[in-house]
């Protein structure tokens, strides 16, 4: 049997999708083990909840370096010593320095709310509801210097229904990202999906389009 995957999560928040992962592993569906949760915010939802999931933890404020590049350094090196295989971007709000990155490459994912390429950045569900889309939803994708710009490997999706506003849509999607990441996270434990030289691998054949979550499944 393959050993767990050891797993980092960054977060800057409430930590509802970092919740998901845990109650994943502990549903015996996700074979992961968690190495660290890390914070840029001492005060993050997600820090709690890893301390009460007896996860170690760490809070590092960007302030008290001397600028961005320093402090991802230092944060990436310490998620590095954590023993992390795989480093779990599940809301952490900030932008991470290309030479931070680099020696994650192919082993970083982020959990962003829209369809990518669509609505990189911030506001999301504004920002669909303004451009009268008929659909929304989540992305899984693997992390680059670009922001939000790395390959997709899986979106959920939502239909807009007349009179949504943004937090209506924002609740109606969450509890798909819930599904989406942990679905993500487990193909990659089981080594089954991949970032190589020419893109993402399923099974040892390319995906040609982002897998698409359908209950709590992804498929082709
Ligand atoms: C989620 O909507 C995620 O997609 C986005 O930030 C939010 C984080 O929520 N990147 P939570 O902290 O996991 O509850």
């Amino acid at each position: 049997m393959t050993p767990p995957l050891r797993i980092a999560v960054l977060a800057s928040g409430r930590g509802s999708n970092l919740a998901a992962l845990i109650a994943a592993r502990d549903a015996g569906t996700l074979p992961v083990e968690f190495t660290l949760v890390a914070s840029d915010k001492a005060s993050a939802g997600a820090l709690r909840l890893a301390e009460a999931a007896g996860i170690p933890t760490l809070a590092l404020s960007p302030r008290s370096y001397p600028d961005r590049r320093a402090f991802d350094l230092d944060l990436f090196a310490r998620i590095a010593d954590s023993g992390a295989e795989l480093l779990v971007l599940a809301g952490f709000m900030r932008i991470v320095d290309g030479a931070a990155l680099a020696p994650w490459a192919g082993r970083i994912v982020n959990i962003h709310p829209s369809l990518l390429p669509k609505y990189r950045g911030l506001h999301t569900h504004r920002r669909a509801l303004e451009a009268g889309d008929a659909e929304h939803g989540a992305s899984v994708h693997f992390v680059t210097a670009e922001l939000d710009g790395g390959p997709v490997i899986a979106q959920a999706r939502i239909s807009i229904e007349s009179g949504d506003d943004e937090d209506a849509l924002a609740e109606r999607l969450l509890p798909l990202e819930h599904r989406l990441l942990p679905a993500v996270i487990a193909l990659i434990a089981a080594q089954r999906l991949a970032l190589g030289p020419n893109g993402i691998t399923l099974d040892d054949s390319p995906l040609t389009r982002p897998l698409n979550l359908s209950g709590t499944q992804l498929s082709r």
